[in-house]
């Protein structure tokens, strides 16, 4: 199961990435949890992680990417990136800390001034998605970057499911009717999590979506908030993401 959390910058796609990594844990699942995102710096603190090599870094950064493109003859220590299936054992444990049996891998950052835009953090997290194998008790939990510029690259045609986060604001809900119909066009099911949801929320929305497409709705935890803002992990459970998790397994077992 790949499961891609996607929404605007700030809806809680990290939060509730987490949240479903433990959540999709205590059901018993492998879980890796990918950090697609160049702009997040906190994840690993969220789900209690050390901070790691990036999967760009492994592969020589941006260069040594380049380089694995333009090979014509891919030695087998080098194999050609894009044709090349992966399991878990093929990603290299320095990149993959464990945090509670959680792995977290991240695909890259932007970490210099001037080094280029995050296309090759696009071009890694593609074939990444679409080759890596994962067996009926691996879970994985891609926290995507921020907008829609993904589905551009038509990352998102290689997850399972998009899981939609929508926060209380215009801006989120007309992001919303725009994932749907991304969603679509990338053959890929989309379900929606409103995240600091109320009932002016659950009104307001029905505007824009349709309301069965919405799969849970979690309210403003203090919780949350704190280790938002302090950067430690998160050890809340929320009922209603175990909820989410297990409705989630079980459209993917009868599909
Ligand atoms: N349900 C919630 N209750 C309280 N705070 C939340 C909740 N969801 C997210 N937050 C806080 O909102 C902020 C943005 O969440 P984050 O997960 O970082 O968003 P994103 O990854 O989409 O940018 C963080 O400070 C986080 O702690
Ligand atoms: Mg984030």
């Amino acid at each position: 199961m790949k499961f891609l959390v996607c929404g605007k910058g700030g809806s809680g796609k990290s939060t509730i990435s987490v949240l479903m990594a433990r959540a999709f844990q205590r059901m018993g699942k492998r879980v890796l949890l990918v950090d697609a995102d160049e702009s997040n710096l906190g994840l690993h603190r969220l789900a209690g992680s050390p901070s790691a090599e990036t999967l760009l870094e492994t592969m020589g950064g941006k260069a040594g990417l380049q380089a694995r493109k333009q090979a014509v003859f891919p030695s087998p220590a080098c194999p050609a990136f894009y044709e090349t299936a992966f399991t878990w054992e093929d990603i290299p444990e320095r990149c993959v800390p464990a945090a509670d049996g959680i792995r977290l891998l991240k695909i890259g950052k932007i970490k210099t001034f001037g080094e280029g835009c995050a296309c090759p953090m696009g071009g890694v997290l593609r074939p990444f998605l679409d080759h890596f194998q994962t067996g009926p008790d691996d879970c994985m939990i891609v926290d995507m970057a921020a907008g829609v510029e993904h589905f551009g690259r038509s990352v998102d045609a290689h997850g399972d499911r998009i899981i939609g986060i929508i926060d209380p604001s215009f801006e989120s809900f007309k992001l919303a009717r725009i994932l749907r119909k991304l969603s679509a066009g990338a053959g890929t099911p989309i379900a929606f999590v409103l995240n600091k949801a109320d009932a002016r929320m659950r009104e307001a929305i029905g505007r824009f979506i349709d309301p069965a497409l919405i799969w849970a709705e979690l309210r403003e935890h203090d919780d949350l908030f704190l280790a938002g803002l302090e950067g430690r992990p998160i050890v809340f459970e929320a009922a209603e993401i175990d909820e989410l998790c297990r409705r989630l397994e079980s459209a993917d077992v009868a599909s």
